[in-house]
């Protein structure tokens, strides 16, 4: 597939293990009807030993759509497998996973985030996972892996991984990980964001699309890195903690679409219906409750009732069998005020100058010497 037939999602919600599950995005497409949805990491592993089992890590809802799976291996045979038997429930892209530090996933073998030092590899396992697949096929990575952390180590793995696969789109995670045993999560907070890496990757490989990704707040801050040239913006953390402000303006801010009008109590009801379907269908009590009621905790984030409402519901978890009860003895916390309003946009002409800045920074551009080019290529 040429770049120029492949267009990135202009938004699109990052892959969050145990946070973009099944309950998640069913809430999220509520809210808004074009943000992409990425799933959870997916090990091809389990989806090849789950192989009679596979709705429960898979199915989605038709309007889950646009929809990407992403999954994560080391091992060609079941990243193949994986993703042909994926293939079959029609994920609009599959994602291979580049950036993951958790020791659990990083730490066995080359998986995750150490999958950069392999682009060899890498190249190999996106072209066998393109060869199971119709759909797009992605790459999503971070701009380093400890002192392997300069633009120009980081060039060479997309240009070995572009040149030696069908690879056409990367997301780029703008800060390196750190494989000394920090946690993931302040392997997400304490490298720093470098953007003027994203940014000279769009100089230096204009036939390749890229995704930023990586401590963008808001949609202010999602319209700054596309005025900036962003082909497309992945946000992770805020579209989860502030889920109603960040995804109730995705369809009007970045789409242009015309306001839904859509309330958080119509988005509550249609998501009852859901949860109340699913609750214990796995057994042993899965997915519980609190499992469900978990997504609702960045919708009403920063208003009014909120920590009332948690509390509340924290409480209620402990006798209330239907999400419906829950709701019908803590939902009155909130305010009909706050329940009822549309999302309001909170465009402001403020400038968002995070991205500008970055792009008076960016490094030299990417040289290819003629005898790195033949390394690279027969490596
Ligand atoms: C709870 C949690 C789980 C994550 N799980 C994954 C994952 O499964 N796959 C992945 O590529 N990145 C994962 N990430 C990283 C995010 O996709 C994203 O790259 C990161 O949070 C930076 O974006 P943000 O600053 O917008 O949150 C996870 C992040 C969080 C907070």
């Amino acid at each position: 597939m040429v770049a120029e037939q492949y267009l990135p999602p202009w938004f699109s919600v990052a892959p969050m293990m145990e946070w973009t599950d099944n309950h998640y995005r069913t809430m999220a497409r509520h809210i808004s009807k074009h943000a992409w949805l990425y799933t959870e990491m997916l090990a091809a592993e389990t989806i090849v030993y789950q192989e009679k089992n596979l709705d429960r890590f898979l199915a989605f809802s038709p309007d889950q759509h646009p929809i990407v799976l992403q999954i994560g291996g080391n091992n060609l045979e079941n990243l193949a497998k994986a993703t042909r038997l994926a293939s079959t429930y029609g994920y609009d892209e599959i994602n291979l996973n580049c950036g993951c530090p958790s020791p659990k996933v990083a730490g066995h073998g080359c998986f995750g985030v150490r999958l950069m030092l392999d682009p060899k590899f890498v190249a190999e396992a996106m072209t066998v996972i393109a060869a199971n697949t119709d759909v797009p096929v992605s790459v999503k990575c971070r701009i380093g892996v400890d002192d392997h952390d300069s633009y120009n180590e980081l060039c060479d793995f997309i240009y070995k991984v572009s040149s030696q696969s069908p690879t056409r789109h990367f997301i780029i995670h703008s800060r390196k990980a750190l494989l000394n045993g920090i946690s993931p999560a302040d392997n997400r907070k304490i490298p720093p964001l470098k953007y003027e890496y994203y940014y000279a990757l769009l100089r230096d490989f204009p036939d390749l699309r890229f995704t930023i990704n990586g401590g963008i707040n808001s949609i202010d801050e999602v319209r700054a890195a596309q005025n900036e040239g962003a082909h497309g913006v992945m946000v992770g953390r805020a579209a989860y903690n502030n889920s109603w402000s960040m995804l109730g303006n995705v369809d009007t801010a970045i789409y242009g679409a015309p306001p839904s009008g859509v309330t958080r109590r119509q988005v509550l009801d249609k998501y009852q219906v859901y949860a109340d379907s699913v609750i214990g269908i796995y057994g042993n009590g899965k997915p519980s409750l609190r499992d469900l009621v978990k997504p609702l905790y960045g919708l009403f984030w920063g208003e009014p009732g909120n920590g009332v409402w948690r509390r509340k519901a924290d409480s209620a978890f402990h006798h209330c069998k239907t999400f419906k009860s829950l709701m019908e003895e803590t939902i009155t916390a909130i305010p009909d005020s706050v329940l009822d309003s549309p999302v309001v946009d909170p465009y402001s002409t403020a400038c968002v100058d995070k991205f500008a800045n970055s792009k008076n920074l960016l490094p030299l551009p990417y040289t290819l010497k003629e005898e790195q080019e033949e390394q690279l290529l027969y490596a």
